[in-house]
């Protein structure tokens, strides 16, 4: 039984994204959730790296690690049918979702190598420029993806 239940347990995991979710407004919820904790994390290792908070490495280490974690969620989320309701992406999300991958798979990168950075940073400066290039592939995608307020 327990074998059994394991294996379903890997289809489940393997289906389509969409069965994953209880509704599109549940995959709106779960990508926007995923999204503000990254962004929370992102920010504290930004704060580091401009000054406005001290330097702590491990802590900056730690906020890598997830916001490492953290990039790899949203994606899956933006499921067909979650367009419409409390949500800011785009229509293009949508009809252009080669760009749209294309520009997460980019921010994706940029996070790898964010945490390679921070994994070996000993001081502020050492973040600057892998946080740099990380928001700005965050802004690219905003720009293209995501609705002004
Ligand atoms: C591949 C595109 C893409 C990338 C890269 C991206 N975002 Fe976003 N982001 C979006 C879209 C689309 C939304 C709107 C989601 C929605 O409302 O359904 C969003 C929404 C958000 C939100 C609002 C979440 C909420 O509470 O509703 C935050 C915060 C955010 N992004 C931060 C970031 C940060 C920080 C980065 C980079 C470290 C980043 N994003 C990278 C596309 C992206």
């Amino acid at each position: 039984m327990k074998t059994w239940s394991l294996a379903a347990a890997a289809l489940l995991a393997c289906g389509p994204a969409a069965a994953q979710f209880k509704s599109p407004d549940d995959a709106v919820e779960y990508r926007q959730g995923a999204l503000a904790v990254m962004g929370h994390h992102f920010g504290r290792i930004g704060a580091m790296a401009s000054g406005k908070a001290p330097f702590d490495a491990k802590a900056a280490q730690a906020d890598a690690d997830l916001v490492l974690t953290l990039s790899r969620l949203p994606w899956s989320a933006f499921v067909e049918g979650s367009d419409k309701g409390d949500t800011s992406a785009k229509p293009e999300v949508w009809s252009q979702p080669d760009k749209f991958k294309a520009a997460s798979a980019k921010f994706q990168d940029a996070v790898v190598k964010l945490s390679a950075t921070a994994a070996k940073a000993t001081r502020a400066d050492d973040l600057k420029a892998a946080f740099g290039a990380t928001a700005d592939t965050c802004k690219s995608c905003h720009d293209d993806f995501r609705k002004k307020h």
